[in-house]
């Protein structure tokens, strides 16, 4: 059987790609764990979306100022425009955004947003509610625990994917269309917000394919993030809350963000995690999120969940201040595709999502543009392959290759020192010596017998560094530390 669509990944551009995919159509929708194994499933703070016409030029200006003007424009402009279309769409369908008193959208700020223009859902669970509707929209076939291992690519079409349904068997499923949706690169780094599924091996793919990525070396750190755990996955304490007042201060509740940019804690968020680390670093103070301006009544109503957490790792919010650092957050750099989400020089080929660079978050992401960028490009990939209406002859495809899953005697120890590599040398300030150094270290790693995920990974992990190493001047959240 040949599907009208494979879509990979379940997340906000997965689904809402679903979503609008008629049901006349054969869609296969594939995920490596479970559907809520997504970033979407864990974003609390929002979404962003021009609040009518005249907020379009402001949103489209906040956003380029946070990308350092590294944006490209035209594809600042489509998110905008097509903003809040996206987010009346799924309201009409049955999202339920949170109101304010009057029973109208209650509209909330986040650092770099000029105005109030993030929309959320049950308080701070944003990601959660949208994850839960889309699902809830989702007619096709789904397969869980599938690892996508291959694109099926010969001269600029693909036939589809090759998927590990076991730790030895594998699969391969053709489609007309095939939708990359698989979010961003989490588990390259080791401290992350990510969910971790997410370890950038489609992007490793589409480098293995020759396909162009783009911006590797803009990677997005967090600057609130909770310090007391030592997993990998860190539990996010949400920029809205920066938005709402909350604000960050050292152990003796010195607002030191200050003395980095005029606007403190709302700065854009790579000055204001390039600023914790660097005040840390030379004070040796530790760091907190001080909600002390909050009633505990209001709090809670706002932020049920950062609360119901919190109160689980033993704090008394909004009375007791939480201590933070970075953590890797979201990749701005991805497959490079136009800007209806087509991969460049492919026919049947998109990718949408954090997976995808369209170029719309420059050096910086904007806070709560990920979501958006998610629902307003799945669309225009889905509209843009009705109009293609590209069809692929499975018989054409020749090649097959066998892939094993993981060499189960050194994968572990060297995925480990991946992510430490990556968290130490290509995380909030790099120097070129150590980028070299952590480069060549990959490539060691790349000559010996890994499994194939790890493979992925490794060359994904190598187009950040080689990408970083090539930028030679600090620009957005590639900062370059003078030596
Ligand atoms: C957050 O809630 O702080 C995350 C929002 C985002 O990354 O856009």
């Amino acid at each position: 059987m040949i599907y009208d669509y494979i879509i990979i990944g379940s997340g906000v551009a997965g689904l809402n790609a679903a979503r609008l995919i008629p049901p006349s159509k054969n869609v296969l929708l594939l995920c490596k764990k479970e559907p809520w194994e997504c970033n979407t499933f864990y974003a609390q703070g929002g979404i962003a979306a021009a609040v009518d016409k005249d907020d379009i030029p402001v949103h489209i200006e906040d956003t380029l100022v946070a990308g350092v003007n590294h944006n490209d424009k035209k594809a600042v402009e489509v998110l905008s425009e097509n903003s809040r279309e996206a987010i009346d769409n799924l309201i009409e369908n049955g999202m339920k955004f949170d109101l304010n008193d009057k029973g109208e959208l209650a509209f909330t700020k986040e650092a770099a947003h000029s105005r109030n223009r993030i929309l959320h859902a049950d308080g701070d669970a944003t990601g959660r509610m949208l994850h839960l509707f889309l699902m809830g929209t989702f007619i096709h076939k789904i397969e869980t625990n599938c690892v996508v291992n291959d694109l099926l690519i010969q001269d600029g079409i693909c036939y589809g994917v090759k998927y590990f349904i076991s730790e030895t068997e594998e699969k391969v499923a053709y489609a007309h269309n095939t939708i990359i949706a698989s979010g961003g690169v989490g588990s390259i780094y080791k401290y992350h917000t990510n969910s971790t599924a997410v370890a950038g091996e489609v992007q490793g793919i589409c480098i293995e394919k020759g396909l162009e990525l783009k911006d590797m070396e803009m990677m997005q750190f967090h600057p609130t993030v909770f310090k007391g755990t030592s997993f990998a996955r860190k539990a996010l304490l949400s920029e809205a809350l920066r938005g709402e007042g909350a604000y960050i201060v050292d152990d003796n509740d010195y607002r030191f963000l200050f003395e980095y940019h005029p606007d403190g804690e709302l700065a854009p968020r790579d000055v204001v995690s390039r600023s914790i680390f660097d005040y840390h670093k030379r004070t040796g103070h530790g760091i907190f999120l001080s909600f002390d301006k909050f009633e505990k009544i209001w709090f809670r109503k706002r932020f049920p969940n950062i609360y119901a957490n919190f109160e689980d790792l033993g704090y008394d919010l909004p009375f007791e201040k939480v201590p933070i650092s970075p953590a890797f957050h979201y990749a701005m750099g991805g497959i490079l595709t136009d800007l209806n989400g087509k991969v460049i020089n492919m026919k049947n080929l998109y990718a949408v999502g954090e997976a995808a660079c369209t170029g719309i978050h420059g050096a910086n992401r904007l806070a709560s543009n990920s979501m958006l960028e998610g629902l307003v490009f799945s669309k225009l990939a889905v509209n843009d392959s009705f109009k293609n209406n590209f069809t692929i002859d499975k018989k054409a495809y020749k090649k097959e290759i066998k892939y094993y899953i993981r060499n189960k005697e050194i994968d572990k120890p060297i995925k480990d020192r991946v992510r430490k590599l990556m968290w130490e040398n290509a995380a909030i300030v790099r120097d070129f010596d150590s980028l070299k150094a952590a480069l060549f270290e990959i490539d060691e790693f790349l000559k010996q017998d890994v499994g194939r995920l790890l493979y992925l990974r490794l060359l994904t992990a190598k187009s950040i560094l080689k990408a970083a190493i090539d930028r030679k001047e600090s620009l957005g959240a590639h900062f370059i530390k003078e030596n």
